[in-house]
């Protein structure tokens, strides 16, 4: 058997040789045509188009059929394009009518679908057409029924005939694109998560229904819907061209863009003619970046990437900067972050290796996994920053969308609304585009590089930028000198002398507290890199080393939401500890003062010191209690960001006296009852504080207000509780139109108000809870009756 097939080969083989441009007519049985370095085909009569083997990479072959008097050979149909077929493979017209393409082994790789037996002749014909005929001439089987992506005039497609793009444009396996006509009658593109999976989403479409029924490319070079009847029903492409002069194909690319293209057929170089394909007619979709919208899969691009019209309006797809291509062959693949994602561990100095730059009109759809309200850019960044899930954050009028990864349906186009802020790490590559300072010049550039396509201006931008970049490396590294650290407590030691020269000798008081003044200081003779120094009252009765003991706890801590201890100064009576700077002062001005901050602002501040508290309690290495937890701690940062300061301070100096040093601060002030019942003090306290605290962030009033005319109000908690019960919590916010029209909120902030303040300590949530509460992560029971309500009725 393997011989007479090996005779077969031996007569057949010299056949395919000779083949080229040799088989004008009809191709009897055992023709066939053998996969190797000579480009054996079946040609048309006309010899316009061949059928053959095409040779891809290392030695693999696939059928084809292109066109033979176009330079490039361009191909109008595959057949194998994801099953290859080696050298040696064959293409035969068996003897017993069948059409096979066969490895050397005999094994089949590939056959017409569905199976058609009892061929006749085959024959190519001028149209670009193969066909397959039986006895008494009737067509079997021909590629324009089976088309791939292309299709070609004079073809008809019928309803449920699916045309397939390719997956890359050199790679013939069957792409994410395609489109049919439906049973329905009508004519729809399809996105499909992967080319193997039918669900899908549309995203063009003829609006046939019901009466579509053929899809026709006509002689002249119109594209059209068709009734079953002939009668057209949708032009997809309007311009005709003369068929004499011009070879015409319309393709789905692998892009996802039906486009027609023509091509002069006589090579016209005098008259000045680009010689080659060009487009006729408006492609469909017009804008494909915006018409794809997957609920499962990428989008028009791939994971982590956008899709935006280039100058030739055609789709391309784009990394973010810190993205790079995950296939540098294909831009369709994705992207991969090419920075170490940000670490969940809370610590702050991992946060601090992140910043954004901005991309105008960019958005992720459907990434999102939860949006809030956020007045500004900055706060929206600022929500993104302090989640470690964010990559993403897309501001879009007064709402924060936060995107993780994978992005998906990513898209730059005029249309969008919504600014996307990409946060990325600062010590990578991309550090090169934004320098630490000036941030709105080089967010200019950034927006230069992206929409400049000249190599050039690019390059010159990038040697600009790096130049930017260097002149704030060389800024920094001017600020450092040699620095002590003290190797006991791992901080960074100053001495008194130093210290009283970094604040002029302590000129610029900052505030007093409880235990002792802070100053505004400046360090290494720079101008913009303030610390606040606070000097701690003198006290006697502790060793050094319990001091440094508790100043290295304080310094241990690492959170955006506390005050960092940059670190201290231990000389004889002399105690200070420096700080960083918060340049926008306490909360308690800022929300006692004489404009009402925004809402969402305090909301934001809520959370911010919740989630101080949080790891004071619960997750810093030492459990720290604050004690002390009230608006004039809270200090505010550049971009209003809250955090605890003061902390640990309780157990550092006032360990015993406490209770008589804080006092009593008005009716119910911000202490716990514990304090005044001589009860066992635990962290609590602080969530009490903590209530009392929100409760004055909702309404933006002090706690205790003796001049208020209505007696009900004058305890702000009092009259929260009493319009809990009497379900008209609106009443506390009457005059703030934001916080009124987000009274959901403010009524679930009451209720975590009244939790925190529970008389029983045992019954008040810890603070990892309540900040649970507080961003929605769980439901806030209703809050029970509190005795110390009771009594007060
Ligand atoms: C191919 O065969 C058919 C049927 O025998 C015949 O009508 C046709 O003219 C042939 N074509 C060529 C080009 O020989
Ligand atoms: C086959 O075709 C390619 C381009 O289509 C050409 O470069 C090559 O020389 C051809 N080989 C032969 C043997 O004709
Ligand atoms: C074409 O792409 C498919 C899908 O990724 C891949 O499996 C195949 O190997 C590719 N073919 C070639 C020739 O690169
Ligand atoms: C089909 O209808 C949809 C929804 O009404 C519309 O958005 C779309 O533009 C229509 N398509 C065409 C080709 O007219
Ligand atoms: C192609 O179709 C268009 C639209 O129906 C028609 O105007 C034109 O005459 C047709 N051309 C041919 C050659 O049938
Ligand atoms: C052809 O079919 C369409 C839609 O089904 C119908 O509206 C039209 O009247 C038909 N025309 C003829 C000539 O039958
Ligand atoms: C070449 O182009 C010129 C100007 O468009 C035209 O007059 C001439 O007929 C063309 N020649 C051929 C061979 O097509
Ligand atoms: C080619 O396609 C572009 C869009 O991709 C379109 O704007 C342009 O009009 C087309 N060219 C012609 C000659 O129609
Ligand atoms: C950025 O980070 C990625 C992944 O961690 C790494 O592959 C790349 O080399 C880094 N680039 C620089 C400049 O450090
Ligand atoms: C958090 O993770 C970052 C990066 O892995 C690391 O540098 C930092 O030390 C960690 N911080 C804590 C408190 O674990
Ligand atoms: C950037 O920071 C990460 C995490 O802190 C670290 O793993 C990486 O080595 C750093 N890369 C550079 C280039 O400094």
């Amino acid at each position: 058997m393997a011989s007479v097939i090996l005779g077969i080969l031996l007569i057949l083989v010299p056949l395919p040789l000779s083949a080229k441009a040799q088989t004008h007519g009809n191709l009897t049985l055992g023709s066939s045509l053998t996969a190797n370095d000579q480009n054996s085909s079946w040609l048309s009569p006309s010899g316009e188009f061949s059928f053959g083997f095409r040779r891809m990479g290392t030695g693999a072959h696939f059928l084809a059929i292109w066109f033979e008097k176009i330079e490039d050979k361009t191909i109008v149909w595959s057949g194998n394009g994801d099953n290859l077929a080696p050298e040696g493979s064959k293409i035969q017209l068996t003897t017993d009518g069948r059409l096979v393409l066969a490895d050397p082994n005999g094994g089949e790789l590939w056959s017409p679908s569905p199976t058609v037996a009892g061929i006749a002749y085959a024959a190519m014909l001028d149209m670009g057409n193969f066909v397959l005929v039986g006895q008494n001439n009737v067509n079997l089987w021909e590629t324009f029924s089976q088309p791939t992506d292309t299709i070609l005039p004079t073809q008809r497609l019928v309803h449920g005939t699916k045309v397939n793009a390719r997956y890359s444009k050199m790679n013939y396996s069957a792409g994410r694109f395609n489109f049919k006509i439906g049973d329905n009658g009508n004519l729809a593109f399809y996105a499909t998560p992967d080319p193997l999976n039918d669900g899908s989403d549309i995203y063009w479409r003829s609006n046939t229904t019901s009466s579509g029924f053929q899809l026709i490319f006509n002689q002249s070079g119109q594209v059209y819907l068709a009734a079953k009847n002939g009668t057209l029903l949708k032009l997809i492409t309007s311009d005709t061209v003369p068929t004499s002069e011009f070879y015409q194909r319309a393709i789905l690319e692998y892009d996802g863009v039906f486009r027609q293209y023509i091509h002069p057929k006589m090579a016209n170089s005098s008259s000045g003619r680009l010689i080659g394909w060009s487009n006729i007619s408006d492609p469909v979709p017009q804008n494909l970046c915006t018409s794809v919208v997957q609920n499962i899969g990428s989008g028009a691009c791939g994971l982590n990437s956008y899709c935006t019209l280039g100058n030739n309006l055609r789709p391309r797809c784009q990394c973010p900067l810190g993205y790079t291509l995950l296939d540098s062959t294909n831009e369709m693949n994705g992207c991969i972050q090419e920075f170490a994602p940000h670490n969940c561990n809370g610590s702050r100095r991992e946060t601090d290796q992140f910043d954004f730059y901005k991309m105008p009109n960019t958005d992720w759809r459907q990434s999102d996994y939860e949006h809030s309200a956020a007045p500004t850019e900055d706060s929206c960044r600022e929500a993104c920053l302090a989640d470690c899930f964010c990559a993403v954050a897309i501001f879009n009028g007064g709402t924060c969308w936060k995107k993780k990864l994978p992005l998906s349906n990513g898209r730059m186009d005029p249309s969008e609304p919504g600014t996307a802020l990409i946060k990325f790490r600062i010590n990578n590559s991309t550090s090169k585009f934004t320098g630490n300072g000036n941030k709105n010049s080089t967010l200019i550039i950034i927006g230069s590089v992206l929409l400049s396509s000249s190599v050039f201006v690019n390059l010159l931008l990038l040697l600009i930028t790096y130049l930017i970049y260097r002149s704030f490396r060389s800024r920094d590294s001017k600020l450092s000198r040699p620095i002590q650290i003290n190797q006991a407590t791992g901080m960074e030691t100053f001495t008194y002398q130093e210290l009283q020269e970094a604040t002029d000798e302590f000129k610029e008081e900052l505030g007093r507290g409880a235990f002792g003044k802070v100053y505004k200081g400046v360090l290494r003779s720079e101008d913009t890199n303030f610390v606040a120094v606070k000097v701690l009252a003198t006290r006697t009765g502790e060793s050094e080393k319990e001091f440094e003991r508790e100043v290295s706890a304080i310094g241990r801590t690492d959170h955006k939401n506390l005050v960092q201890l940059l670190g201290y100064c231990n000389e004889g009576q002399h105690r200070l500890l420096v700080y960083e700077f918060m340049s926008n002062g306490t909360l308690a001005d800022f929300l006692f003062g004489a404009s009402r901050p925004n809402w969402y602002r305090r909301i934001e501040i809520a959370c911010n010191v919740a989630r101080g508290l949080s790891y004071l309690h619960d997750d810093c290495t030492r459990h720290i209690i604050h004690c002390d937890i009230k608006p004039q701690n809270i200090l505010l940062d550049g971009s209003l960001t809250a955090k605890i300061s003061d902390f640990g301070l309780a157990k550092l100096l006032m360990v015993n006296q406490t209770r008589t040093i804080t006092g009593v601060r008005g009716t119910r002030g911000y202490l716990a009852p514990e304090w005044f019942k001589n009860m066992p003090i635990s962290s609590k306290v602080d969530v009490y504080s903590f209530g009392i605290l929100l409760v004055e962030l909702i309404c933006c009033r002090k706690n205790y207000k003796p001049k208020v005319e209505i007696e009900a109000q004058i305890v702000l908690v009092d009259w929260a509780y009493d319009c809990y019960h009497d379900g008209s919590v609106l009443k506390l916010v009457e005059s703030d139109e934001e916080a009124s029209s987000d009274i959901k909120r403010v009524r679930r902030f009451v209720m975590t108000t009244l939790w925190c303040i529970q008389e029983d300590s045992v019954m008040r949530p810890t603070m990892k809870k309540i900040t649970q509460m507080l961003e929605r992560a769980v439901e806030v029971p209703v809050p029970p009756v509190s005795s110390s309500f009771i009594s007060s009725i």
